[in-house]
């Protein structure tokens, strides 16, 4: 029988320059969509699918993050008296259970793979998933759930697939394809960000996967030769060559949010999608998409 997957790591020891200047003093993981910072997306998938134990690998000035997750008692006391039950509510779900999560540093931003390499020992010789928080998902089943449930099935390594449009292929890990199965490929190998014209497929990664304690191996030789960045796309890659990694085209709307133009769009998707919102941002958007063609 596989085992389960039970921890999840969440690397968010990234700079976020693309953030400059709000990431100067907050994370880009606290930075909120609607009302929720990023993270709790992130968390709330990472739940629904399972997970119990969170492991995230923080570097300086992310204590913001940590403080996030602590109970806070004094407001809880303030919306008691008020009667405000369901912000109450609201604000229990984001406490997190003393000893499920964990935190180790990344002493220097020395790449994703690196990232992940940091929370070896805490993940030990299991199964493991990795979220990054500023990939977004808006999705009916979560995404993680999805990829949870394909891996009881078939084992391995799994990465998170989307169809990109050629021209973007460069932006991402990009898989090649052996077997096209529908919503599961077999891969046969992985590139970083290939030059123009050079992915081997249209399909991408994005930043959800489940690993085997194999890639923590591979990434512990990679730490040794690196001079740069340890890319975690190199130590997935290594499996290929066994027949030991597969994409999963996850059904959803993903957003990224480590960019200006991705956390954009996210903010008007996930704002359309609250009831509460929903007219009066619409008729807002309706509004300044007519007032260019009107000035016209
Ligand atoms: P990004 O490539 O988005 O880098 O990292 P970044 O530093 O967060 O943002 P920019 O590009 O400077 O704006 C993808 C994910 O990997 C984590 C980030 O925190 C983010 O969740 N990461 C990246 C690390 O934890 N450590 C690293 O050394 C690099």
């Amino acid at each position: 029988m596989k085992k389960k997957v039970t921890k999840a790591v969440f690397p968010v020891a990234g700079l976020g320059t693309r953030f400059l200047p709000a990431t100067k003093s907050i994370p880009k993981e606290i930075m909120t969509l609607v009302d929720r910072p990023l993270i709790q997306y992130a968390i709330d998938e990472a739940r629904a699918a399972g997970i119990k134990e969170f492991i995230f690998v923080t570097s300086r000035g992310k204590s913001a993050l940590e403080d996030y997750f602590d109970d806070a008692p004094e407001l809880e006391n303030a919306l008691k008296k008020k009667g405000k039950t369901d912000l109450l509510e609201e604000l229990r779900s984001t406490n997190m259970d003393s000893g499920a999560i964990a935190y180790v540093r990344q002493n220097r931003p020395q790449g994703l793979g690196h990232a992940v390499w940091c929370a070896r020992r805490l993940i030990g010789a299991e199964p493991f998933a990795v979220l990054l928080p500023d990939d977004v998902i808006a999705a009916e089943k979560p995404c993680l759930q999805q990829m949870v449930e394909a891996y009881e099935e078939i084992g391995g390594n799994m990465v998170a697939a989307m169809e990109v449009a050629p021209d973007k292929a460069s932006s991402y890990g990009v898989l090649d394809v052996a077997e096209d199965m529908g919503s599961v490929v077999r891969v046969k190998g992985m590139v970083e960000k290939p030059a123009q014209g050079t992915a081997p497929s249209n399909l991408a990664v994005i930043g959800r996967y489940i690993l085997t304690p194999k890639v923590l191996q591979n990434l512990n030789r990679l730490k040794q030769g690196a001079g740069g960045e340890i890319q975690l796309t190199d130590a997935i890659a290594e499996e290929t060559e066994a027949g030991n990694v597969n994409g999963f085209r996850f059904r959803g709307q993903r957003y990224d949010c480590g960019s200006k133009a991705g956390f954009l769009q996210a903010t008007v998707a996930f704002g359309l999608a609250r009831p509460e919102l929903r007219d009066e941002l619409s008729d807002f958007l309706t509004h300044m998409v007519a007032l260019p063609k009107a000035a016209q």
